[in-house]
């Protein structure tokens, strides 16, 4: 036993954090193929600093994935504290730890209705003094991250599904011309990073046509305008019951832009209908493995080579998943499960990449 204990945790530090049982019939599997050493593109994890404290988390996560995007971190309120007083520490470690490991680093996200601080919302600025300290925070922020964070998502969520504007967002209450107040803000972040991808996220951008119509007509008048825009990222918190070929054809509709496409907070619900009595079977481990398989192989086979940003998910463990708390209990979205071993899905994963030439 003391031996065991001994090759497990070679210093007492790494194991610390987290009391992980390492099952000594499971075979090491640090030689088999992972789904970063697979993909011809990046595979992102949305992840905390806190979870990068805990030190499996962090082999894990290190092992199978070469990009983060912040779960939370890098949102407009934890960062902008007041008008010139900006918190960055935990941004900082999020990025120290990518810079360490050599993986790149998502910003997520610049402006979202949800983050704006509320000192910010409570001032009720006008449409000049909003947009100005508006650009200062794109500014700061971008500028401060040039070369260590790859890439951005400018805005988030700005479309109802049917292609309207939100309009019980307060942009839309300061601004005449929403899409052109964003499109200002794809230029402060280029002209504050010049090789920064910029992208604009949402969710349902390939399950509901009103709001992929929207975006794609955003997307032509900023090219038209000359405001900068190099990406669309398609959330996906998917469940089992979502339509492929619903997905599919979205995912070819939206294509067409020719920018690049981003899957950026995939995770995949099984208990669908919520119930309390919900058990995570073998038989509906197969159904999840088998759909961030269609997943997968639907990225690969839709998208050009060049278009393909990379795909992300929202989390790494079933131990962890914004869904326990904003869907149900009992949820298991994610690869890995709550001891950090592969799940089918992570395999549905791996078998749905192609091939390395
Ligand atoms: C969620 C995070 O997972 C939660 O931890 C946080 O408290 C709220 O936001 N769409 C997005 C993400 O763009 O930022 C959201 O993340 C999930 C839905």
């Amino acid at each position: 036993m003391a031996l065991i204990f001994l090759l497990i945790c070679p210093t007492l530090l790494s194991c610390e954090k987290e009391e992980v049982k390492l099952d000594p019939e499971k075979p090491n599997d640090s030689k088999e193929m992972t789904i970063k050493e697979k993909a011809a593109f990046r595979i992102g994890a949305a992840v905390t600093l806190e979870d990068l404290n805990i030190a499996t988390y962090a082999d894990t996560l290190v092992h199978h994935y070469n990009r983060i995007t912040a779960e939370y971190e890098m949102k407009m309120t934890p960062i902008w504290g007041s008008a010139d007083n900006y918190n960055w520490d935990k941004v900082d470690g999020l990025v120290d730890f990518a810079q360490e490991h050599g993986m790149e680093v998502h910003g997520h996200t610049l402006l979202w209705y949800r983050e704006f601080p509320g000192w910010f919302k409570s001032a009720d600025y006008d449409s000049a003094a909003f947009e100005s300290l508006i650009k200062e925070y794109i500014t700061t922020v971008v500028s401060r991250y040039k070369g260590k964070v790859q890439s951005w998502d400018v805005a988030n969520e700005i479309f109802n599904d049917n292609g309207t504007l939100r309009v019980d967002e307060f942009v839309f209450k300061t601004f005449s011309d929403p899409i052109g107040f964003y499109g200002r803000c794809f230029q402060y972040a280029r002209d504050a990073d010049l090789d920064a991808l910029l992208f604009y996220n949402d969710y349902s951008v390939v399950l509901a046509s009103g709001k992929r119509f929207a975006i794609t007509e955003m997307v032509s008048r900023f090219q038209n305008e000359g405001y900068p825009i190099d990406g669309i990222g398609g959330q996906f918190h998917f469940g089992l019951n979502t339509t492929e070929s619903t997905i599919e054809s979205g995912l070819m509709d939206i294509a067409r832009t020719g920018l690049l496409f981003h899957i950026s907070e995939l995770d995949i619900k099984v208990n669908v209908n919520q119930s309390n009595s919900y058990v995570f079977t073998p038989g509906e481990q197969n159904r999840q493995a088998e759909k961030y398989k269609a997943i997968v192989e639907m990225y690969e086979r839709v998208l050009s080579q060049d278009q393909k940003f990379g795909i992300t998910t929202w989390g790494l463990t079933d131990k962890y998943t914004w869904l326990t708390g904003y869907w149900h209990e009992k949820e298991y979205p994610l690869l890995f499960d709550e001891s950090y071993n592969r799940k089918k899905a992570y395999t549905g994963f791996l078998d749905g990449l192609n091939e390395v030439e």
